[in-house]
């Protein structure tokens, strides 16, 4: 893979900008202000996606008022180096956390086929928040086969491979503050 540098500085795979930095926190910091009305007075919790949805995640808390507790999960649907999504959707770690009775709030960077947060969904579904919401930085939409209800979208994107911004290229390059797409 062709290594070269942006515009931005930072080390690249061969790519182009999809969505500048200034694009992303702007549009985080919209959702942050619709989390804040929708979710005031109310125990919430947020989940995140590991990896992929660690810088997502600590961008929304940031914007996000209210009080709120944050919890993890590690998941892989990818087969090492791959992809595109198996189907079968293991817990690598889960969380620490007691959720029955909160109000979840579901933290991921993608959702490209939709196995990944549909798995999620039910695994968290049966421990009986008092409710549960998905909210997802990026919509590959065209690419759906499981059809699971999105709260908060940040934005639709092309049926494209993306990096950056917590996503990876065979693990590489989540630090980058923009997201690209790889043109290899
Ligand atoms: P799904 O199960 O097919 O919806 O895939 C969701 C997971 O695949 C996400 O949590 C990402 O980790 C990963 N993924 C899907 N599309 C991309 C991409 O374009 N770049 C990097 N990771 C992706
Ligand atoms: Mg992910």
């Amino acid at each position: 893979m062709l290594e070269t540098r942006t515009a931005l500085g930072y080390a690249s795979p061969s790519s182009e900008i999809l969505i500048l930095p200034e694009k992303l926190q702007a549009r985080i910091i919209e959702l942050a202000a619709q989390i804040d009305a929708d979710y005031a007075g109310r125990n919430l919790i947020m989940i995140c996606v590991l990896k992929g949805g660690v810088m997502f995640l600590t961008d929304l808390m940031r914007h996000t008022h209210i009080p709120h507790a944050i919890d993890f999960m590690a998941v892989s649907s990818y087969g090492v180096g791959a992809r595109e999504s198996t189907g079968v959707v293991r817990i690598i770690m889960d969380l620490a956390t007691d959720i029955s009775d909160k109000h979840v709030l579901l933290v991921e960077d993608i959702i490209d086929s939709g196995r990944t947060l549909g798995y999620l969904r039910d695994v968290l579904l049966a421990r009986n928040p008092a409710s549960l919401a998905i909210c997802a930085l990026l919509d590959k939409h065209e690419r759906r086969e499981v059809d699971v209800p999105l709260d908060y979208v940040g934005f639709e994107i092309p049926n494209e491979f993306v990096f950056g911004y917590g996503l990876d290229v065979d693990e590489l390059y989540r630090n980058l503050p923009f997201i690209g797409v790889l043109r290899e």
